[in-house]
């Protein structure tokens, strides 16, 4: 049995006693949105980040915010001090709550709140030093990918398809476009230059993928935030996936083809060694 302790409306419980109704609209309609924060010796990274996306996500979905910023920060702590490891991560999810099934939204129906904790591993150094595999898949999910939403369907979808083929990661275009991977943001590199998707409604605004941009700014890479064509992310010199479980990995076959010379390249390696170092000091600070 799971020593898990989760959070739900309001109550510490173990995992394995945490129920909702079946009528939760999460279940049904996959109506409620998600966060998923790194916590790093015991301590959440950038979580006034990730509590200011919740609110962007709540507010896109129309529902209201069942907390406080200071009241899910208590929350978080607790739940990382109620489980094991030093290092969790932290899984938050609202839905619109428990109502006869009906599309329109109910009048009157306190939301759901779920908080997890589970160990994070972050990636092998084998893995950082290997880089892992990547295919590429049109993407085919809804206008509203900025909205981390639990209705994740299509990125389940993708995700198999990687995993069908051995490899670990979608990297996804639209309508001839770069915009991101299955559970991660997508960066390239060309001529030494890191590319970046605009933050637009076609991509979840990656809490890492601003870390990356910040550590490139201060380590003196050039950057560019600019639509990045298929062609251009093929051709490129380096391609990334960020995200906060992830961290930053380099993809060094893309549908089988080495992506540059097939090793994670030299602008991955700095920004990868940039963001541990970042890390260690951001956590030195919170002690
Ligand atoms: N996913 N894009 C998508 C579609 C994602 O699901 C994620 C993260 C990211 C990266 O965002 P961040 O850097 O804030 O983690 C981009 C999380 C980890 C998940 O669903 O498990």
């Amino acid at each position: 049995m799971s020593t898990e302790i989760v959070y739900l409306n309001g109550e510490f419980m173990p995992l394995g006693d945490a129920r909702i109704p079946v009528l939760d609209r999460g279940f049904i309609f996959g109506d409620g949105v998600y966060e998923v924060i790194p916590v790093y010796s015991r301590r959440p990274f950038r979580l006034a980040e990730h509590l200011r996306r919740l609110q962007r996500s709540l507010d896109a979905i129309r529902l209201a915010n069942p907390m406080s910023d200071a009241e899910w920060e208590r929350l978080a702590q607790e739940i990382v001090a109620r489980n094991q490891g030093e290092d969790q991560y932290v899984y938050l999810q609202v839905t619109r709550g428990v109502a006869r099934r009906d599309h329109a939204f109910p009048q009157n129906v306190k939301p759901t709140v779920f908080v997890m904790s589970s160990p994070l591993t972050t990636p092998s150094r084998e893995t950082v030093e290997n880089g892992i595999k990547g295919i590429t898949a049109t993407d085919f999910r809804w206008l509203r990918c900025d909205v981390k939403s639990t209705s994740l369907l299509a990125n389940c979808l993708m995700r198999q398809l990687a995993l069908d083929v051995g490899a670990v990661e979608v990297v996804m275009f639209r309508d001839g476009y770069l915009t991101e991977g299955s559970a991660s943001n997508v960066f390239v590199v060309k001529n030494g230059t890191l590319l970046a998707t605009p933050k637009n409604h076609l991509v979840l605004p990656g809490i890492t993928y601003d870390v990356v941009l910040e550590l490139a700014a201060a380590a003196g890479i050039p950057a560019e935030v600019r639509e990045i064509p298929e062609h251009e992310a093929r051709a490129a010199e380096e391609i990334w996936i960020t995200s906060s479980t992830k961290e930053i990995l380099a993809v060094t076959t893309l549908d089988e083809k080495p992506v540059g010379d097939g090793k994670p390249g030299p602008v991955f390696r700095r920004i990868y060694q940039a963001y541990q170092d970042y890390k260690r000091t951001v956590m030195r600070q919170a002690a």
